[in-house]
């Protein structure tokens, strides 16, 4: 079955829209990824779908002040953490925090959705370049990471390169699906036995969802701007089930 993450980012306002969204968005396929204040009450109305959350801190308890650990968001229902989003990553966030914050994420049996992705400059050099690139930061994200900590866990990696990213203008499918392919590939060689499912991410509209849905290696969907309308999304879920 196809996954389709919401990631609403610093959306909505209040926990009364957060929970009207929800109930409008819970569907078997779907995780739901509201802001931290809301996942409780967005949790409680959640009946198929699945919680995530935007962000983890990498460590796990003690003195750091504003930081929400692993095991808190597990013990509110989290079961996906979405790591190492550009977002984060054009705040500051480093190869080093994204593969501490992954094996926090496994410690606490969430399943990391680990964001990676090449930006313009690189894939104007082609996909053969963005695949460097993109390799790069799997290998980065994975120092450390033992195979005993992911035998018993999902892993999801989310391709969304930065330029598709709320900009409409979406990948090409046909590409994506090259470079999910090489994800796995390369995940496979460097023997990690995860059960590696890679979505797309990037301007993912009820209009182009069915495109990158029905692509060979394509197992899913990350979905910023259109999963904050309830219409659109439930499209995109439609897509997903019927692909
Ligand atoms: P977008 O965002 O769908 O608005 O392009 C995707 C994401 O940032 O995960």
């Amino acid at each position: 079955m196809k996954l389709i993450i919401a990631n609403w980012k610093l959306n909505p306002m209040t926990v009364k829209e957060a929970v009207r969204l929800a109930c409008a968005e819970d569907y078997r396929n779907a995780v739901i990824a509201p802001p931290f204040p809301f996942l409780k009450e967005t949790g409680a109305v959640l009946k198929r779908a699945k919680l995530g959350a935007q962000n983890i801190s990498e460590e796990e308890k003690g003195a750091f002040t504003g930081e929400v650990s692993a095991f808190m968001l597990r013990s509110v229902g989290v079961r996906y953490a979405i790591i190492g989003h550009s977002e984060r990553r054009a705040r500051g966030e480093t190869d080093d925090l994204i593969s501490e914050k992954v094996k926090a994420a496994l410690a606490a049996r969430l399943t990391p959705v680990l964001c990676v992705g090449e930006p313009r400059s690189v894939r104007k050099r082609g996909l053969p370049a963005a695949k460097r690139y993109v390799a790069r930061q799997l290998r980065a994200a994975l120092v450390g990471v033992s195979q005993s900590s992911l035998i018993n866990n999902q892993f999801l990696i989310a391709y969304e390169p930065l330029w598709a990213i709320g900009t409409g203008k979406p990948d090409d499918p046909a590409e994506v699906a090259g470079m999910a392919k090489f994800i796995k590939e390369f995940l496979k060689a460097k023997s990690y036995k995860l059960k590696t499912r890679v979505l797309y991410g990037g301007s993912v509209t009820p209009r182009n969802a069915g495109a990158f849905l029905c692509a060979p290696h394509i197992d899913g969907a990350l979905v910023g701007g259109a999963s904050l309308s309830p219409k659109q999304f439930v499209k995109i879920l439609a897509s997903a089930s019927s692909s």
